[in-house]
């Protein structure tokens, strides 16, 4: 694939500052090999600035949400510039953040264009519930998402941004989207992509939804999919660190 893998961690609310840097470290002491896809973790914001440094270079830190006002009165939120003290990357519209605490659409494309504005690198999430895809709405659900989120970027800021797929019926259920699935949804996104003019080749689309190490191979397999978002498999090194293998695997021709 020439888009260069992405295999993310979301750690959601799991993990002390000592959990986080016990995984860290344990990461640290794989192989060198590593270094031929990228590799990003999402932590709770509590051990950010703990683990910062952490990995070197090999793990790109990442915070889950952002509030995208700069400052001021809003008890409890965390701005943009705060995040990039201690991250570089951030999840944005993740479907817990939409679903339990309300996020719209709307405030989704305000999050990222903040983050953008302080140099994080922005991992967006979409997909559709159980109901939508048996509508037959899967696609139109997509589609208006990325509408609402990206509408109006230029080319150049959209290419800071990888996207994810997670279909939220796939979501911490152990039933993830099959292969085949999932890559139909992928080709929707870059062919969105495209018609927009934005840079679909380049721009890499994560899946997401009960990935573990068993499935991600085959996940991986397909044209369109361009690295992991994974969940419950992330939070320990040893599973996290065999989905990565299997991202390796992909790269040997
Ligand atoms: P899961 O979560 O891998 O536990 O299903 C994925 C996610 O919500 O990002």
């Amino acid at each position: 694939m020439s888009r260069r893998p992405l295999i993310a961690g979301n750690w959601k609310m799991h993990g002390t500052v000592a959990e986080c840097r016990s995984f860290l470290q344990a990461l640290s002491a794989l192989p060198k090999e590593w270094a031929r896809i990228d590799t990003a973790v999402f932590f709770p914001f509590t051990a950010l600035f703990a683990v910062r440094g952490l990995a070197g270079d090999r793990v790109t830190i990442g915070a889950q949400n952002l509030y995208y006002e700069e400052k001021g009165a809003f008890t409890g939120e965390i701005s943009p510039r705060m995040v990039r003290e201690v991250a570089d990357a951030v999840l944005i519209g993740h479907s817990e953040r939409r679903e339990l605490f309300h996020e719209t659409d709307s405030m989704v494309a305000r999050k990222i264009r903040a983050a953008l504005a302080h140099e994080l690198r922005p991992v967006v999430c979409v997909g559709e519930t159980l109901a939508e895809r048996d509508r037959g709405e899967a696609q139109a659900k997509i589609e208006r998402q990325l509408d609402a989120a990206l509408a109006g970027l230029t080319p150049a800021e959209a290419e800071k941004l990888a996207l994810a797929y997670e279909p939220i019926w796939a979501i911490g259920t152990g039933r993830n989207a099959s292969p085949e699935q999932a890559q139909e949804i992928h080709g929707v996104i870059r062919r969105w992509l495209a018609a927009g003019g934005f840079p679909s080749e380049r721009m890499r689309i994560l899946y997401g939804g009960s990935v573990k190490p068993d499935n991600s191979s085959l996940l991986l397999a397909q044209e369109d999919i361009d690295g992991l978002l994974v969940g419950g498999a992330s939070l320990q090194a040893d599973s996290f660190s065999a989905i990565i293998d299997a991202a390796l695997d992909r790269l040997i021709p």
